[in-house]
């Protein structure tokens, strides 16, 4: 076999080994498997996902439970199963993430069930996580005067959060839809006829 002949079937296996084992693989294993009910975002949650990546939230959460074989996510507690492509294909920005420096959120919407939680940790991360490095995005919220009663969803605040008296602080448009997203990450259960990947 002449040199140019051997470097091209070089070229050819080293592309083809990779094709097989990253493409073909994978989709012949997970291809057919389809969650029992369609999980993609919709309404609010939409606007919400589109707050999350222009917040740059991806830069220190991802969306994608591994496979137990690959990572301890699932013993973490970040989801019951691994995360399958069909997943994402009706999303139009797909927030895999870059860095985990905070927990997975796939389906931060079936542990924290509670839109408040959210709010507050929205607010200020370190009355949730003392210490830790999520920044405030109170820009998300607006202080109103009170009048009578506080509004369902103003935030109880104390200490240095808590706005001046005859005010109250409540989510904005964006703060609303950000969790309404966050409460609709779930990784829904898989079909009946789907294998377990
Ligand atoms: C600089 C990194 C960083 C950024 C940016 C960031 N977070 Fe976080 N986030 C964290 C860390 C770290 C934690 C875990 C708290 C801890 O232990 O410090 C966390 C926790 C959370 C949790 C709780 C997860 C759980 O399992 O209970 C949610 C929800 C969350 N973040 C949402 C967001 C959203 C939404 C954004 C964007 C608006 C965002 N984060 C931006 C670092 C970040």
């Amino acid at each position: 076999m002449t040199e140019p002949k051997r470097v091209l079937l070089g070229i050819l296996l080293a592309t083809g080994v990779g094709w097989l084992l990253l493409v073909w693989m994978p989709l012949r294993k997970l291809g057919p498997i389809r969650p029992s009910a369609d999980g993609a975002p919709f309404g609010r949650a939409v606007i919400g996902g589109k707050v999350y990546a222009a917040n740059g939230c991806a830069s220190c959460h991802t969306q994608v439970i591994r496979p137990p074989n690959l990572g301890s996510d699932i013993a973490r507690g970040w989801g019951a199963r691994r995360s399958l492509p069909v997943e994402y294909q009706e999303e139009h920005i797909v927030p895999l993430g870059v860095l985990r420096l905070g927990p997975d959120l796939a389906d931060v919407g079936e542990r924290r069930t509670e839109p408040h939680w959210y709010y507050r940790l929205l607010y200020d991360p370190r009355t949730v996580y003392p210490g830790t490095v999520m920044p405030s995005y109170r820009y998300l919220f607006s202080r109103v005067p009170l009048l009578g009663s506080p509004l369902p969803d103003a935030l109880s605040l104390s200490g240095r959060d808590a706005p001046p008296p005859g005010f109250q602080v409540v989510p904005g448009p964006k703060a609303r839809a950000l969790v309404a997203y966050l409460l609709s990450l779930k990784r829904v259960p898989l079909g009946e006829t789907g294998k377990t990947p």
